[in-house]
């Protein structure tokens, strides 16, 4: 069944409060729950179970006669319901046995729920939608010592939530866990008790977490003027997640990979990621849980504006402009990509099968970079009053995308019904750039264009914010930043200049585009050296790098002396951020490269663009060769490991100068680098690069210093596969998975494995055998059996089929035709039916 936007209405019988008692037990477990209902139309209830067994049933005290209800696979129905009552249930579940992580289930001997988006129906009936909010008390019954749930404790086992939430937000852990314990107090002279639970053994790896998380709560009420709102904070880790962690009211899970960090076992990257994802899920106490969504097509309302949020506090904890390289580059290989294939859908979706499939770089990502056009568009003031009213009008209801921009209308005066095509009008605008100066004028010409996506063609004009400015041939500023709102399909404009200028265009990436813009090698170079803007200054040198591998690989095309001056130039400027340097010395991924020269009308061989970036990999390193050594030393971070980003920077360029090294060395400073470090950030990069030299030893060596620590030989399990030579690599991963240590139930380590291939050996997975096809093809299938979820989100691997050469596409098709055959998920259905464009 698909589920449309168009669809929605409120439910005639509503839940105002739940009263829950669970009875844990593996394979047992009873969920007791009366719920507090009141009539506000027709006299029909239906409620949502999912896999539940019925133990009793009442309403108002009474047992209900098999004629007053119908119990489906998914539904209860009530008829003839009562104005206000009392529906009282007793279910009995397994959560031993649920290995969909969805609902309540078991990961090491410990009790946990995921319930967004649809899990609270798995374990009891509800009206398991964000549009019902209501108060909670829970008790738990069961023979572990740590018993959470969410709100505030009122006794041992006993939790009360004051504030109204929706099912998905509603959260139960318990098992024999320790706790890293700290205090916070608000600006509204709250005292906080802030708690992060792990699994015994784990405590020393909870400090980072931590700190982001006081970090957080000081930052929201800073920025956003947003306090929390219950005594506690409990944050738990847990092995066994389909994601990387959930919001519930006043008790976060989760993935252990996004919470536990110490210098020996987590790298400068987990360290970043923990800190962000802690800030996300914590800034969700407003933008989510108290003003949460009317229903899961407004998932958008929560999720952009939440990731907006924390890239927004990552900048200001780290360097923007390094921030901002970072958020984009992501934005482009995996939203980009989405939008450029047959799973693009709009921020705002108008119809779904199954919502986990949601949860999208778009509805995140591209969600995030329009609230950031928002804010570009109404300036920082009139951000902050629709921020501000939006806070005030809305906390405590559902609201919809509609609610948002009306805030933002009403504080600004502005009208935004151009704007709100960013919610529906799915694919990434195409922005062509065009320029011309004689007699002393300079003319500007903008068009854009909307390409057609699934199901949507003929698109409207978007009202793009254009960032730009003006340098002279010497590299001053002569105009500086001024924002263009494009609202046409084409402007022009016009000014009078003494000199020819060099365009500084879509600075800071003011808008989610594509530009098409042939701009010179002399200009790009200015831009690289000079751009005051730092993000354009990045993105002037990557434009050179790009159009150096494309030209190799589609004309065989020699790495000159300009380009190889300019990045040398970059690394060893002591001036610029050495996290800035490793970033603008990084060359464009072989993915990105693919989609690029899909883009230009050229068929991507993923062997050829292997080998040319290695090529030009070699040819960097052999201009900075003299120099490596020099600035290996030059970026030593001397004294204990922090990782503050001003370390993390320099430990970055000297990753980048360490695999240039090894293209010289065949691995010698890797191996020192390896044998010496004193931190996982080093140790990770030295072994990837030892694995691409083929150092024999490594991966043994590797595996018997780490093999009790999961999380470590997580990133062990994806080297292997990511930085295996691409003939190689699908047998290599095809033995992990045989290994004992290898659990097909446990999320991070199939997406260590799987994933390490699909998205980290794109040359290998599309081995012109189609080996890397059937592997996927296979382990999907038997994925979809235990956990949906995990293998539709594995099968968006498929998703860029169309871009490869007719072999290759006769191979994916194949291998989705014969998965379409066999019975699947609702998940795994809807996605391989998207992917091959059959529905
Ligand atoms: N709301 C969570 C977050 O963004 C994501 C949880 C999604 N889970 C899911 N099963 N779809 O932090
Ligand atoms: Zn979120």
């Amino acid at each position: 069944t698909v589920i449309h936007l168009a669809d929605y209405a409120p439910v005639p019988v509503t839940v105002t409060h739940v009263d829950l008692h669970l009875r844990l037990d593996p394979l047992a477990t009873e969920v007791s729950a009366r719920l507090t209902c009141r009539r506000q139309g027709p006299g029909v209830m239906v409620l949502n179970g999912e896999g539940l067994d019925m133990v009793s049933l009442a309403i108002d005290g009474v047992p209900l006669e098999a004629s007053r209800y119908m119990l489906t696979d998914t539904t209860l129905t009530l008829h003839d319901v009562p104005d206000a009552f009392l529906l009282e249930t007793v279910a009995r579940i397994a959560p031993q046995e649920n290995k969909a992580l969805e609902g309540l289930y078991m990961s090491n001997g410990m009790y946990c729920t995921q319930c967004e988006a649809e899990g609270f129906r798995k374990i009891t009936w509800m009206l398991d939608r964000p549009d019902v909010m209501a108060t909670y008390d829970v008790e738990i019954e069961a023979d572990l010592p740590v018993l959470l749930s969410n709100g505030d404790e009122v006794a041992p086992g006993k939790w009360h939530d004051p504030w109204p939430k929706p099912t998905y937000l509603f959260a139960l852990v318990a098992g024999n866990l320790v706790a890293t314990t700290d205090q916070f107090t608000t600006c509204e002279g709250r005292a906080v008790t802030l708690n992060i639970w792990v699994r015994p053994g784990d405590e020393g790896r909870t400090a980072y977490a931590m700190d982001a998380l006081k970090r957080s709560m000081a930052w929201d009420e800073t920025v956003y003027g947003r306090a929390y709102d219950l005594s506690v904070f409990n944050i738990v880790a847990v092995d066994d997640f389909n994601m990387g962690a959930m919001e519930n009211k006043g008790l976060n899970i989760f993935n252990s990979k996004y919470v536990l960090a110490s210098p020996d076992t987590a790298t400068d990257t987990d360290f970043a990621l923990i800190e962000g994802i802690v800030a996300h899920e914590y800034f969700h106490n407003w933008t989510g849980n108290r003003i949460t969504c009317r229903d899961w097509f407004q998932l958008c309302l929560k999720e952009g504006l939440t990731v907006f949020r924390d890239q927004q506090f990552s900048a200001d904890m780290r360097s923007a402009p390094v921030q901002r390289i970072g958020d984009v580059l992501q934005l482009r290989a995996r939203q980009f990509r989405e939008d450029a294939g047959p799973l693009a859908h709009p921020v705002r979706p108008e119809s779904f099968v199954e919502i986990n499939n949601f949860y999208t770089a778009t509805v995140y990502e591209k969600g995030a970079e329009v609230i950031g056009m928002l804010r570009r568009l109404v300036g920082d003031a009139g951000y902050a009053a629709g921020c501000a009213l939006y806070f005030e009008r809305h906390d405590g209801q559902a609201c919809t995308i509609e609610d948002w921009l009306a805030c933002f209308e009403e504080a600004t005066g502005r009208d935004l019904s151009q704007f709100k095509l960013w919610y529906s009008q799915a694919g990434t605008p195409l922005v062509s750039v065009t320029e011309s100066y004689g007699d002393g004028t300079y003319r500007l010409t903008l068009r854009q264009t909307v390409p057609d996506t699934p199901g949507q063609t003929d698109k409207a004009p978007m009202v793009i914010p254009v960032a730009w400015g003006l340098l002279n041939t010497a590299g001053d500023e002569v105009r500086p930043t001024e924002v263009l709102e494009l609202t046409e399909a084409e402007t022009t404009l016009t000014f009078d200049l003494d000199a020819r200028p060099v365009l500084s265009v879509l600075r800071g990436f003011s808008a989610p585009v594509r530009l098409e813009y042939q701009q010179s090698d002399t200009d790009r170079l200015t831009l690289l050296a000079h751009d005051t803007d730092p993000f354009n200054r990045w993105e002037a040198g990557r434009a050179l790098s790009k159009d150096r591998l494309l030209r190799h690989i589609t004309e065989d095309a020699p790495f000159d002396a300009a380009w190889l001056d300019a990045l040398a130039a970059v690394a060893l400027n002591d001036g610029l951020d050495p996290a800035f340097r490793a970033l603008a010395l990084a060359l464009p991924s072989e993915d990105d490269l693919a989609q690029s020269l899909h883009d230009a009308g050229v068929v991507p061989d993923p062997t050829a663009i292997h080998a040319a970036r290695k090529r030009a990999f070699a040819a960097v390193a052999d201009r900075l060769a003299t120099d490596l050594p020099r600035l290996m030393d030059d970026m030593a971070t001397p004294g204990p490991y922090t990782p503050e980003a001003s370390d993390a920077g320099k430990r970055a360029l000297r990753a980048v100068v360490l695999r240039l090294l090894t293209t010289q060395d065949g691995g010698g400073a890797a191996r020192a680098t390896y044998d010496g470090a004193d931190n996982m950030t080093d140790r990770m990069a030295a072994f990837t690069c030892l694995l691409e030299a083929g150092d024999p030893n490594v991966a043994d060596q590797f595996e018997a210093q780490w093999s009790d620590d999961r999380l470590v030989m997580d990133k062990w399990f994806m080297a292997r596969v990511a930085h295996a030579e691409p003939t190689r690599a699908v047998q290599i991963a095809r033995d992990l998975t045989a290994r004992p240590d290898f659990d097909a139930n446990n999320p991070n380590r199939v997406r260590s494995v799987l994933g390490g291939l699909t998205a980290g050996n794109p040359a290998g997975f599309h081995n012109p055998d189609g080996s890397g096809y059937e592997f996927l093809a296979e382990w999907l299938l038997i994925l979809d059996k235990s956990n949906p979820q995990t293998a539709a989100r594995l099968s968006t691997a498929f998703d860029a089929w169309r871009r490869y050469d007719a072999d290759r596409q006769a191979l994916i098709s194949a291998a989705l035709t014969r998965l379409q055959g066999q019975p699947l998920s609702r998940d795994l259905s809807e996605m391989v039916g998207r992917i091959l464009g059959s529905s």
